[in-house]
């Protein structure tokens, strides 16, 4: 077999995506304040997989300052796009409000503040694409919530799948026949962590 890079990490840190004046500046505030977000390289990744699917109908389960729901917003391809975010602490809720009207995505997303199970029961199908990122410890009970929520073919992204709390979720989708799904364990420059796990599942 030809030989691995001998510093993978220091060389994949070369190609972290180019992004926003505002963007970097929520990853230097999250690295200050311990804010824990996703970084520009699953940033870039949700934004691919959105536009891919040719999105118009994201939810986003975890806003904090709202950075990758800018990454998802940027794929909308027309004015249809349409993201809902789900976020229970209400003072990072408008700090995301405020950071959406940078973007110039006010219109387009619409935050909506509390408990991500509580809120999901309220939704109505379909949503093309579901991204996780609450605690881990509720992927498990978000999971049915999803499965009636997602078209068919429509995408689930959880993050952070590496953490030990993620573990009946993961168990979960696995042995579900509502879902395809693979975990990718992967190097993510800039991700809080940088070496986690990131499931992704296509509705069945
Ligand atoms: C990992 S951060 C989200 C980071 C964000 N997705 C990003 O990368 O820019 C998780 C956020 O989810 C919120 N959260 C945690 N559990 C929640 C729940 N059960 N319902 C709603 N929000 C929750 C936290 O307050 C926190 O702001």
């Amino acid at each position: 077999m030809p030989p691995i890079m001998e510093h993978p990490e220091t060389y994949f840190r070369q190609f972290i995506p180019p992004r926003s004046a505002l963007l970097k500046e929520l990853e230097e505030e999250a690295h200050r304040e311990e804010i824990p977000i996703i970084g520009p390289v699953v940033g870039e990744f949700l934004f691919i997989l959105a536009r891919v699917v040719r999105a118009e109908k994201i939810l986003e389960l975890g806003t904090a300052t709202g950075y990758s729901a800018i990454f998802l917003s940027e794929a909308f391809e027309s004015q249809r796009g349409q993201l809902i975010t789900i976020e229970n602490d209400k003072k990072m809720a408008q700090r995301a409000r405020k950071n959406f009207q940078r973007a110039g995505f006010e219109k387009q997303i619409e935050i909506r503040v509390g408990d991500a199970i509580d809120v999901m029961k309220t939704l109505s199908a379909p949503f093309d694409l579901i991204f996780m990122d609450i605690d881990k410890i509720h992927y498990n009970r978000a999971l049915p919530h999803c499965r009636r929520l997602l078209r068919k073919n429509g995408l689930l992204v959880a993050d952070n799948v590496g953490f030990e709390d993620a573990d009946p979720f993961n168990a979960s989708i696995y042995a579900s026949k509502a879902f395809r799904m693979v975990s990718l364990y992967s190097f993510l420059p800039l991700h809080s962590p940088e070496k986690d796990g990131i499931c992704l599942a296509l509705r069945s």
